[in-house]
């Protein structure tokens, strides 16, 4: 297997047009937990149960860059050497997971990943094989037990408990055939039935509207524990029509290998841990939530969606559920966001003519939709308002934004504190914020009045702080209190050991 993988190395231009070696070290959730061991990073839990002792240890850890991923085993009352895996996103393992060296930065983990991303065009199908460990155990008709696996109830105030939340889902378009594959939440309802939570524009829900106007039931089926990377492309905006498999074996350098779910047909990883299989049903709709969302908050009272009618669960010997449940911001998943989304906002200020952009970030803390910050080296009058307005209204950032702080190219823009510092000195309120107002708000977003989201009226008001140095008279704008990068580093060869 590693010469698979050093097979699979490939060159990858990162952010700034440097070579950074790329190689994804691990083909499925095994290898990665493996790898993870290697890098120190990963804990055992044993005993915890699933009505609130995972989810309460999930929503400690993905605070914290720094705190492990957590394994958890022998979860009371469930299927013996089953298990749940949670926070596989922080650290060094972020890097890992992206196929890149443990020593970059958040930035520069960006930069990179972008960088494969955009720069990698390349698309590997996968490859159909007859048989996986994912068949290693399978229920159909009425031996379907979903009630077996460790299925944390995440947050004290869920509606359920929640089998898919680190999952994708796989369906295929009935005009073209084309897979697709999308992160989309998922609800243990029974033994049998789980409820799901598509949003329209979803390509998912794309597939869904052929299939009825065909008269036909949807085939679905669901990887509840995947490998991370894949898992990760189910939740990038990636075009319609581009399958994800496509994408992924692409970022490792070879195909993904599949076999065919036994009832509909669908692709599914030959070493996925759990797959569910059925079929959408739109005569079943059904409360589904409340969920905690991507905003930190209960902001919807639940909903009521589709079940799924469960054909078949296919399963590996001990097999591993994957969880990724949002919390409180910063979490988990606004860092995996701001780490694949931030470049993207450059790449949106570029394509629209806003010159001089030398630092974009999607700031965790607003779950990377809610503040924007973009740094700039000044051209002109008005160019900081330029760079704000079209940040805020852009393809990255239309989305739900609701504040966006353009400065100078001297500030991190990723260090909130040098951000706002930024903000505090360098904007006048009456004179230096702009609000839009019209923006398209999300269901999500808590601020939403409920009348105003029940009617589907999805606005929301901007705010653009021009946190740049005026233009005009920048030459008499008083100095920050700092240090000379010389005397700075002097000050740290000389000093620094009182830090230590
Ligand atoms: C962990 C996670 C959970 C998500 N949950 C949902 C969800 O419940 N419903 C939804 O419509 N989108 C959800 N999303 C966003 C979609 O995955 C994302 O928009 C993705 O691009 C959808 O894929 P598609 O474009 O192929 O439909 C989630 C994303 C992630 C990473």
């Amino acid at each position: 297997m590693a010469g698979e993988k050093d097979a699979a190395a490939q060159n990858a231009t990162n952010g700034t047009g440097g070579n950074l070696e790329h190689l994804v070290p691990y083909e499925d959730l095994r290898d990665w937990i493996a790898e993870t061991e290697r890098l120190g990073e990963l804990r055992h839990v044993t005993g915890a149960n699933w009505q609130e002792e995972i989810g309460m240890a999930a929503e400690i850890v993905s605070h914290d860059d720094g705190a492990p991923a957590v394994l958890f085993g022998e979860v009371p009352g469930c299927l013996a050497g089953s298990r749940v895996l949670v926070n596989i996103f922080g650290g060094k393992r972020k890097n890992m997971t992206l196929g890149f060296p443990t020593d970059l930065g958040k930035v520069a983990l960006s930069n990179a990943f972008a960088g494969i991303y955009h720069g990698n065009e390349k698309l590997i199908a996968p490859r159909t094989v007859d048989d996986g460990p994912i068949f290693e155990n399978v229920m159909q008709g009425d031996d379907v037990d979903l009630e077996i696996f460790p299925t944390p109830h995440w947050h004290e105030k869920d509606g359920g408990r929640y089998i898919g939340t680190g999952c994708y889902h796989i369906t295929r378009d009935p005009e073209t055939d084309s897979i697709n594959l999308g992160s989309y939440r998922v609800m243990l309802k029974d033994k049998k039935t789980v409820a799901h939570n598509v949003l329209p524009g979803r390509h998912a829900n794309l597939h869904l509207k052929k299939y009825l106007a065909r008269g036909e039931r949807m085939p679905v089926a669901i990887v509840v524990g995947g490998d991370p990377l894949t898992f990760i492309m189910g939740g990038c905006d990636i075009p319609e029509g581009v399958s994800e498999y496509d994408v992924a074996g692409g970022l490792r350098g070879k195909p993904i290998d599949v076999v065919s779910a036994k009832v509909t047909g669908l692709p599914i990883p030959a070493n996925a841990e759990i797959v569910i299989e059925g079929y959408v049903n739109m005569d079943r709709m059904e409360p589904e939530g409340p969920f905690g969302d991507w905003t930190g908050t209960y902001t919807e009272k639940g909903r009521v969606n589709p079940i799924i009618d469960v054909a078949a669960v296919y399963y590996r010997n001990d097999p591993i559920l994957l969880g990724f449940a949002p919390q409180r911001l910063p979490d988990e998943y606004s860092r995996y966001r701001a780490i694949v989304r931030s470049p993207f906002l450059k790449k949106d200020l570029e394509a629209a003519g806003v010159p001089g952009v030398t630092a974009t970030w999607c700031h965790e803390v607003g779950g990377s939709r809610m503040l924007l910050a973009v740094a700039i080296e000044q051209r002109y009058v008005g160019h900081a308002r330029q760079a704000g307005h079209v940040a805020s209204m852009c393809r990255t950032g239309v989305d739900a934004n609701r504040w966006v702080i353009v400065t100078d190219s001297d500030v991190d823009v990723t260090n909130l504190d040098e951000l706002i510092y930024a903000a505090l000195t360098r904007a006048d309120p009456a004179e230096d914020f702009d609000l839009i107002r019209g923006g398209k708000a999300q269901k999500s977003d808590p601020r939403l009045p409920p009348w105003e989201r029940e009617v589907g009226n999805l606005v929301n008001s901007r705010m653009i702080i021009d946190a740049c140095i005026p233009f005009h008279w920048r030459d008499d704008f008083p100095e920050i209190n700092q240090p000379s990068a010389d005397t700075l580093k002097r000050a740290r060869e000389k000093f620094g050991y009182l830090l230590d």
